[in-house]
């Protein structure tokens, strides 16, 4: 085993280090050089004893325990709501800033919510724990705040087609193995998911609420609520699993309360921070999963003038719901708290 000692800068944890976000979590935290002097990898006792690379050596996944925080300074997790309510307090009561990736304390009024091309200002409030917001809408946030900034918006109406990945690298494998399984004649088995992914979709099967709105779409319409900071905003959603392995797309339709016009809007996505604008009518080409796999930025495209309201415009967007939906935003939000001198280095650990 090599020790996990690097130089001057921050002790690191990644809790759920083994996941799907986890693991883009530590190749996020080299290739955008981080600044780290120790980084503890944890996870649950299914990966005791396995390593992951991170700058060149092979790092021990350790158990998550009660001693895991003592000596970090910022904690990135993304292991699931459960687990990070029985960890995020102590880490914080221990002295770490934990950023987390799961939906237990994003609506929480004491908590920062953050995307930072959006709301980087919140960061300064935070006593412990950030919430790094769900996928899907850090995806749309990217993509609406710069319109939102040119005119008020009354009223979203959004619909997802969400990739395996939001599931887990387990649930990636399952699309794979019903694929091959239904290419081989054979009947697929579900066990991540309810109901066969592989060529089929189905709405997202989080639980149901009495309006018929399923925890994915409300959390679109609290959460943007909250990073855009307006309580009256209108939004409705309706979240669709498609067999995608990685990547989530949107088709969004905003109802400004001027209208505003195609040109202006495409004006100003096309200079907007962690957006890409994908275009070209003459070939129908416009943003798609496949291309956005992998991009730090949200593609967007097919902004056009809704022929239903003189006040409305549609667009439809590709974005890496791991990259910028997950990991990508809890590293930027990490750089935000450098940035801003929330977050205090520690000295080089020999
Ligand atoms: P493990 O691999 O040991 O199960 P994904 O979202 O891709 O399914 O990944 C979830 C991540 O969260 C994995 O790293 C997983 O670790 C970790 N995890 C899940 N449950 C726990 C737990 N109770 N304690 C610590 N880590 C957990």
């Amino acid at each position: 085993m090599e020790d996990n000692n690097l130089t001057a800068g921050f002790r690191v944890a990644i809790l759920g280090a083994t996941g799907a976000v986890g693991t883009e979590l530590i190749e996020l935290l080299e290739t955008r050089n981080f600044p780290v002097s120790q980084l503890k990898l944890l996870a649950s006792p299914r990966s005791a004893g396995s390593y992951l690379p991170f700058k060149g050596k092979q790092l021990q996944v350790e158990v998550v325990d009660d001693h895991s925080f003592e000596d970090v300074d910022l904690v990135l997790a993304s292991a699931g709501g459960s687990t990070s309510k029985v960890w995020a307090e102590k880490a914080v009561a221990s002295g770490a800033v934990f950023i987390d990736n799961s939906s237990a304390f994003r609506l929480d009024p004491q908590i920062p919510l953050i995307v930072p091309e959006v709301n980087p200002q919140a960061a300064a409030q935070h006593r412990g724990i950030i919430a790094n917001p769900n996928c899907t809408t850090i995806l749309m946030a990217v993509a609406v705040w710069p319109l939102y900034q040119l005119q008020p918006i009354k009223r979203i109406v959004v619909a997802t087609y969400q990739s395996a990945s939001g599931a887990g690298a387990r649930a990636m494998e399952e699309v794979k193995t019903q694929s091959q399984d239904i290419l081989n004649g054979k009947s697929p088995t579900p066990e991540i998911f309810p109901y066969p992914l592989a060529f089929n979709l189905f709405p997202h099967n989080s639980p149901l609420n009495d309006q018929g709105y399923c925890e994915e779409e409300m959390k679109m319409v609290n959460e943007t609520r909250k990073i855009f900071g307006v309580t009256e905003l209108r939004v409705s959603a309706t979240c669709v699993r498609v067999p995608v392995l990685r990547a989530h797309s949107e088709a969004i339709n905003l109802e400004f309360v001027e209208p505003l016009p195609v040109a202006t809007a495409r004006e100003a996505l096309a200079k907007a921070n962690g957006v890409k604008l994908v275009e070209d009518w003459q070939a129908n080409y416009f943003p798609m999963p496949v291309e956005a796999t992998g991009r730090d930025e949200v593609l967007v495209g097919r902004i056009r003038q809704d022929i239903s309201h003189p006040c409305g415009l549609e667009l439809w967007l590709s974005g890496d719901q791991i990259r910028k939906g997950a990991a990508l935003n809890a590293v930027q939000i990490a750089e935000l708290l450098v940035k801003q001198n929330l977050l205090q280095p520690t000295a080089a650990v020999s």
